[in-house]
């Protein structure tokens, strides 16, 4: 944002594709009135030399007199060097204002830069004594509407949304992100070690208009071609193991990662340790004999049980959603 004499004159965010970078978008809709203003970024400009230019040059050549940044980049090219920059042609820059709602809206972008690996969040529905699915395997729906409509929300805050084929096969969902107003498409991961996902399915339909990438180690059936002729992106993976994904994905660009489940996939990530946070729905519901949330995961005593953090609670109609984060 860039701010003239109490006014706004510029805004802006980072486009979709990642360019150009919210500063130069601000900036142009700013035009003279940068000149002499202040620019607040969430982020630090960036430092890079490339032909699509370098973001703290640009705040130079339009002449803002002082910059406020919430977030350091902790990308090599810039790291502390975009603020340098800018002290050097005589701005005055501040670090830190905002610095933990910088972070939030960054935490994606700077997982990918700092572990190679997007943001993962994992989101359970579960019954009250923790069961995904009955003892039939039916799972929908075990919460209310209202928490369906929460983690429609949820999946327009993510790049993608990641299923296991036990999910695809046993459910037939969609996975699309459904709030009104919005037109976020979500990439849709199945992780599918020998291609078993049906060519008929919801998900397979739909590649053409809704991005599906499927996570495969070998293609006995030779469906690849018929799959990517439906439109799926295809990605090899050796050992289908949680790093491996989830290091594809990174390359791949994704920042934000939401781990629908089911139980094998859920149980795999935990027991990886690669997730950052677990988002808990939990309905009203007692189903006994059913697949619960989570398999073994090797622990044997309460000394071992896995610590986390409640972070956020919300009652959404007759159901809870519970946030935690993973400690230390
Ligand atoms: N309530 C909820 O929140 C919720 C959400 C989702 C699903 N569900 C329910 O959960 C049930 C499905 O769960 P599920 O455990 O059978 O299946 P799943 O977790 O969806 O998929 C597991 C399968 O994914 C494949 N896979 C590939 N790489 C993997 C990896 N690194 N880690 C784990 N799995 C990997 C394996 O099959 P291959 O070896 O063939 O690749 C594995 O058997 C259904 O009843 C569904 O309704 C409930």
């Amino acid at each position: 944002m860039i701010v003239k004499e109490g006014r706004v004159v510029g805004y802006g965010r980072t486009q979709d594709g990642g360019r150009p970078h919210a500063e130069r978008v601000a900036i142009s809709m700013a035009g003279p009135e940068a000149r002499g203003a202040t620019a607040y970024v969430t982020l630090e400009p960036c430092n890079v030399e490339s032909p699509r230019g370098c973001c703290a040059q640009a705040l130079i050549d339009a002449g803002v007199s002082e910059v406020h940044v919430g977030q350091i980049d902790p990308n090599d090219h810039t790291n502390g060097s975009g603020v340098e920059r800018l002290r050097a042609a005589g701005i005055t820059v501040h670090t830190g204002l905002c610095r933990s709602e910088a972070e939030d809206v960054h935490k994606g972008f700077i997982s990918r830069i700092t572990q190679n690996r997007p943001f993962i969040t994992l989101k359970i529905a579960s019954s009250l004594d923790g069961k995904i699915a009955a003892k039939d395997g039916s799972s929908q729906w075990i919460t209310g509407e209202q928490a369906r409509a929460y983690a429609h929300g949820m999946r327009a805050g993510h790049d993608a949304i990641l299923v296991g084929i036990g999910t695809a096969l046993a459910d037939d969902p969609l996975l699309i992100t459904r709030v009104p107003g919005l037109t976020h498409k979500a990439v849709r991961v199945v992780l599918d070690t020998h291609l078993r996902i049906d060519t008929g399915s919801k998900l397979v339909q739909t590649a053409q208009d809704e991005p599906l990438w499927i996570i495969h180690a070998e293609d006995k059936d030779n469906k690849k071609q018929q799959l990517e002729a439906a439109g799926c992106m295809l990605i090899s993976s050796e050992d289908m193991s949680v790093s491996s994904v989830v290091q594809a994905l990174a390359v791949q660009g994704i920042t934000r990662l939401l781990v629908e489940g089911g139980a094998g996939v859920h149980t795999s990530f935990v027991r990886s340790g690669l997730y950052d946070e677990i988002a808990w729905f939990r309905g009203d519901k007692i189903l006994g004999e059913g697949l619960p949330v989570l398999g073994d995961l090797g622990i044997e005593s309460i000394a071992e049980a896995l610590m986390l953090e409640r972070v956020e609670s919300v009652v959404l109609g007759a159901d809870t959603l519970d946030i935690f984060r993973k400690k230390g």
